[in-house]
């Protein structure tokens, strides 16, 4: 990963797979987080033929039909698995529901007894079809466009382990990590293997990039982030590459604000998505040359499209300009985004001046 892969590879590699390996393709690849889901009438319209959303993520012909989606309609740089970060609890055996407009609601493991009914006897054969899916997949993708596999970061994963929802003040988590160091770091473990696990198997079925979201990293106590966010996402890290050293980890700790230095140090990600929050052209000064950022252009600003889209893209491009980049929201798209509004942003992303 250095200066050395730079441009002149590009013509034969994915134009992401270049950003990921250091290189400065330029205009940079772009895909958005949540490109797939709810703001797609397609979408909408493939979801009704499922009985359940997990239902629907463990369906491969439904589940390569979501990934494919996004691709059809926009001139996207990659396409990210159709899944959801809570198939490892489910598939650890906690009962997980999505339920229509509130969200998913999980039956709350807050103990060593209830960590203890949790069993990996079933993990990979319930996670099979995601296999199933990420072959289906690459065998349809235009030769120019990257499959990315993803997991939830433990932290992450255990906040709606811990709370049983999402959309909480995470004053369970908070206080079990502080309470009850043991049985949290138990759960950590767990967690770290299970993903570690899927990862790969991830990889074995033909991901080429993969990404581990931190979507709540904002929330965690300064005092625990080492031990919550940090040293989990680098054992994942280390036993995802010991098995695909090939394949580049992209990491999204959202808020992580001051500690985001640290936690590209210190967890080894090849990659690290940043946050609306966050400034790309400060963030660029402070982490190594070759280590390529991702984002951070507000969702808010794609559903609204116009002006104030164009404005801040153009400030985002030109910030990162010369530097390995991949062009992405700050967060996930909202589902009040008018799908045109996607073109128009592609529109201007890819018109970029060299
Ligand atoms: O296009 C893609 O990004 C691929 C698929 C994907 C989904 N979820 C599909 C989904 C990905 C990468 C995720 C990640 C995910 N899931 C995260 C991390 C990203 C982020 O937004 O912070 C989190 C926190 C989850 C957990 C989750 N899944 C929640 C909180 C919800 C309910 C809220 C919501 O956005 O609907 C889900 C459900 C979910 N996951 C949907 C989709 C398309 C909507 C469910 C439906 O269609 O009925």
């Amino acid at each position: 990963m250095n200066g050395m892969l730079g441009n002149d590879l590009g013509c034969s590699m994915k134009p992401l797979l270049e950003a990921l390996r250091g290189g400065t393709p330029w205009p940079p690849p772009v895909w958005l987080m949540r490109q797939a889901g709810r703001y797609l009438p397609e979408y909408r319209a493939l979801r009704t033929k499922a009985q359940s959303f997990i239902h629907f993520c463990l369906t491969p012909e439904l589940a390569i039909e979501a990934t494919l989606q996004p691709i059809r309609r926009f001139p996207l740089d990659a396409a990210i698995l159709f899944a959801d970060i809570l198939l490892v609890p489910h598939a650890l055996g906690q009962e997980v529901a999505f339920v229509a407009n509130e969200g998913p609601k999980l039956v709350p493991i807050r103990d060593a007894a209830a960590l203890a009914r949790l069993s990996t006897a079933s993990f990979a054969e319930t996670l099979a079809p995601v296999m199933e899916t990420i072959k289906g997949v690459r065998a349809e993708l235009p030769d120019d466009v990257a499959l990315i596999g993803f997991a939830g970061a433990p932290w992450t994963v255990a906040t709606y382990m811990i709370e049983g929802e999402g959309g909480s003040d995470f004053e369970n988590i908070r206080g079990v990590a502080y309470r009850e160091p043991g049985f949290f770091a138990a759960l950590l473990d767990r967690l770290v293997e299970a993903t570690s696990a899927y990862l790969i198997l991830q990889g074995d079925g033909g991901a080429e990039a993969l990404q581990l979201f931190d979507s709540w990293a904002g929330v965690v106590p300064a005092s625990l982030f080492e031990s919550a966010v940090i040293a989990p996402t680098a054992r994942i890290v280390g036993a995802v590459r010991a098995a695909h050293p090939e394949i580049p980890i992209i990491g999204f700790p959202r808020g992580a604000g001051s500690h985001l230095k640290t936690y590209v140090e210190q967890t080894g990600v090849d990659a690290v998505g940043i946050d609306f929050m966050t400034s790309l052209a400060r963030v660029r000064n402070e982490v190594p040359e070759s280590v390529a950022l991702q984002g951070n252009l507000d969702p808010v600003l794609l559903r609204d499209g116009g002006a104030a889209m164009a404005n801040e893209t153009r400030g985002i491009l030109a910030s990162m300009h010369g530097h390995p980049f991949i062009f992405n929201l700050g967060h996930g798209v909202l589902q009040t985004t008018p799908p045109e509004h996607v073109a128009e942003l592609l529109n201007l992303v890819q018109g970029a001046r060299k």
